[in-house]
């Protein structure tokens, strides 16, 4: 990798970004080195106003069980939205809505702080005290920032589940966090299309499956028909009224849990990751900064969705942390066509940009497609910045987005991280880093990241290996909420020497020592930038009791999502070919999206007679891999029980 390859920054970014010039980060990086918890705790004072200062920095009596800045009380909300008020920016935008069909509302500091606090009103109102859980189950919409802001007002821990998940995903989860409200929308709208929310929340609640939950309240998006629950349901309107403006935030401690924010993991089901209040605003702020160079002027995009972490640190929290005007988006890139995100930038003079590879690939497709929605056609001259964060992007596609999208002049930070570290983990700082197409480059500084053999050892540049993180960092996870066993084995195995295991492989470059990440070593899937355990899928697919005697799920690569999902069934009646295949697969299909929700619907599904097991009957994962990608089987199947079923497996429906 020579640097003549590099898009290096210009001279303009260099000298006004936050981050001025390579010096600058190995400064950063210097004084991290020198005194790590003073590089911490200065920053925490600069980003974070506390109600009660801290002093104690790092406590790590209990590795892996760290706390930081232990002894501060702050609140959240009140960083977000007071503290900008009180700044002289309650007239400035602080939310730029646009609804599916177009429509756009602003909202200002000031209001945003008022229906914040009114709804925090409403949650004391039905009883939620701090530390109670409660789950919020929305579509994109102003509602679900300030039920995400409410919350952190009155010291609630949130779960917010994506609007996607079925009703059993959400039964799970609100069970798993004990959880006494949910919060919800009748419908949402998406791609013109309404879509059920409410129905999906009382399939969930039916049967008292969740005894801690006491009320339902409910946003009126719609206005379409719904059930209703006597005495649990509530509308969120009716409940609003009359509720004063104004709700004294609740000073937590920093340690006090903020969210819960479930994600997959190899096994199981999935993991309630537990964030701080305190650690967590301070990496959600200080990235928002540095990585994204935010200004006041900006007008700042990320098109995640508030049920990913990605939506909590860089929608609900960062930008509104400090005081940064953002586009919340309700609808999907692709309606009323694939010039939706385009237009949107041009019509808002969007200057920040931050979305998944996922989406510029499809979106790609779509300008190849059809000239009318090339981003050529759209005027992109706000944008100065560019972003791509959920899984690795490929060299063209950065290409394309550098061109296409940000006109050649846009640098685009190309931000790794995870649901479990809060925040960036290695990403290029837009003023400061030389940029190479597929790689994160180098870590955010004070973030330790490195790569170690399977013993803890550091492996040279230009050899791969298991990717950690060696020293606790401020936003990290703090548990696995119910279950501190697993949160120590799954992210500090003891042959790892007290390094954090983010479950993926990585390798640095030889020359420049940027990092470049390799997929995950575990068996968890990355589809469209979102994960998914490959057992939750198998245990998804053998419920189907009446059909499936087995299955194996295993991953492939795929031009447009990443990866996606292959399931290999064996059913409990002969083995279908032809057209009773396909019927089976859809609805093999339909099955697992009412268990775990759409996005985990197998893209292939083969079926066999039998899985390719060793003589001593463990699947053969890696052969099946192999089948997957359509590849000549070149492992040894010497120790394969019945060789002749590859054949079978080959055929996907
Ligand atoms: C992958 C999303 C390569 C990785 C913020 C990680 C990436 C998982 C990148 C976390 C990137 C995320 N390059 N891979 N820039 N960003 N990943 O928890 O495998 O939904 O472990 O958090 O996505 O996914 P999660």
């Amino acid at each position: 990798m020579s640097e003549t390859q590099a898009y290096l920054p210009s001279a303009a970014w260099q000298e006004q970004a936050h981050v001025k010039g390579m010096a600058a980060y190995q400064a950063l990086v210097a004084e991290s080195e020198a005194d790590y918890q003073g590089y911490w705790a200065r920053l925490a004072r600069e980003f974070v106003t506390w109600q009660t200062p801290f002093t104690q920095v790092l406590n790590e009596s209990n590795a892996p069980f760290f706390k930081w800045f232990e002894d501060g009380r702050l609140n959240v909300s009140y960083n977000c939205l007071d503290r900008n008020v009180e700044r002289g920016l309650g007239d400035k935008v602080a939310i730029i809505f646009e609804a599916d069909d177009g429509a756009v509302t602003k909202v200002t500091y000031s209001e945003l702080l008022a229906k914040t606090a009114q709804l925090a009103n409403v949650l004391k109102s039905r009883g939620v005290k701090k530390g109670d859980r409660v789950v919020i189950y929305m579509s994109m919409s102003v509602e679900g920032v300030a039920a995400m802001q409410a919350c952190a007002r009155i010291g609630a821990t949130h779960s917010v589940v994506f609007g996607g998940f079925s009703a059993q995903s959400l039964r799970d989860r609100v069970q798993d966090a004990g959880a006494v409200m949910v919060i919800t929308a009748d419908e949402q709208l998406r791609g013109g299309k309404a879509l059920p929310l409410k129905s999906i929340v009382d399939e969930a609640l039916a049967d008292g499956s969740c005894p801690t939950l006491k009320d339902v309240i409910v946003y009126q998006r719609t206005g379409g028909k719904i059930g209703w629950v006597e005495g649990r349901d509530h509308w969120l309107h009716e409940l609003l009224a009359g509720q004063s403006t104004v709700c004294e935030p609740e000073w937590v401690e920093a340690e006090h849990p903020l969210f819960l924010l479930y994600t997959s993991g190899s096994t199981g089901k999935p993991k309630g990751v537990q964030h701080s209040s305190g650690g967590y605003l301070l990496h959600a702020a200080l990235t928002t900064k540095w990585t994204f160079d935010l200004k006041d002027n900006d007008v700042f995009w990320c098109t995640a969705d508030i049920g990913w972490v990605t939506g909590h640190s860089y929608i609900a929290y960062g930008p509104l942390a400090l005081g940064g005007t953002e586009i919340v988006f309700e609808g999907v890139p692709t309606y009323p066509d694939a010039g939706r995100f385009w237009k949107m930038i041009e019509k808002h003079k969007v200057s920040i940009f931050y979305t998944a590879p996922t989406a510029i690939r499809s979106l790609i497709k779509a300008a190849e497609t059809s000239e009318a929605v090339h981003p050529a056609r759209y005027d992109l001259s706000s944008l100065r910045l560019l972003g791509s964060v959920g899984e690795p992007i490929n060299p063209a596609a950065w290409e394309w987005y550098h061109k296409h999208v940000g006109g050649g002049r846009c640098p685009i930070v190309d931000t790794f991280w995870q649901t479990e570290t809060g925040g960036h983990m290695i990403t290029p700082l837009p003023g400061a880093t030389p940029l190479i197409p597929g790689s994160c480059t180098l870590p955010f500084p004070g973030i330790t990241t490195a790569i170690v053999d399977e013993t803890g050892n550091d492996v040279p540049n230009g050899q791969g290996g298991i990717l950690v993180v060696k020293k606790p960092w401020p936003s990290m996870i703090r548990t696995i909420w119910n279950d501190p066993d697993r949160f120590k084995k799954s992210y500090y195995p003891s042959e790892l020497k007290g390094y954090y295991l983010a479950g993926d492989g990585a390798i640095r470059d030889a020359d420049t020592g940027y990092f470049t990440i390799t997929g995950r070593i575990d068996d968890v899937l990355n589809v469209s930038g979102h994960r998914m355990g490959t057992m939750e899928i198998e245990s998804a697919l053998v419920s189907c009791t009446e059909l499936v005697a087995e299955a194996a799920v295993v991953g492939r690569p795929d031009d447009t999502t990443g990866e996606a999902i292959c399931a290999f069934v064996v059913l409990k009646r002969p083995r279908p070919t032809g057209d009773e295949a396909k019927v089976i697969a859809k609805q093999l299909r339909d099955h697992v999206a009412k268990e775990i929700g759409p996005i985990a619907k197998p893209k292939d599904i083969r079926f066999g007679d039998n899985l390719p097991k060793t003589r001593s009957g463990k699947i053969m994962r890696r052969l099946l891999r192999s089948v997957a990608k359509g590849e000549a089987v070149t492992q040894d199947t010497s120790t394969l029980e019945n060789p002749a079923i590859l054949e079978q497996l080959g055929q996907a429906y």
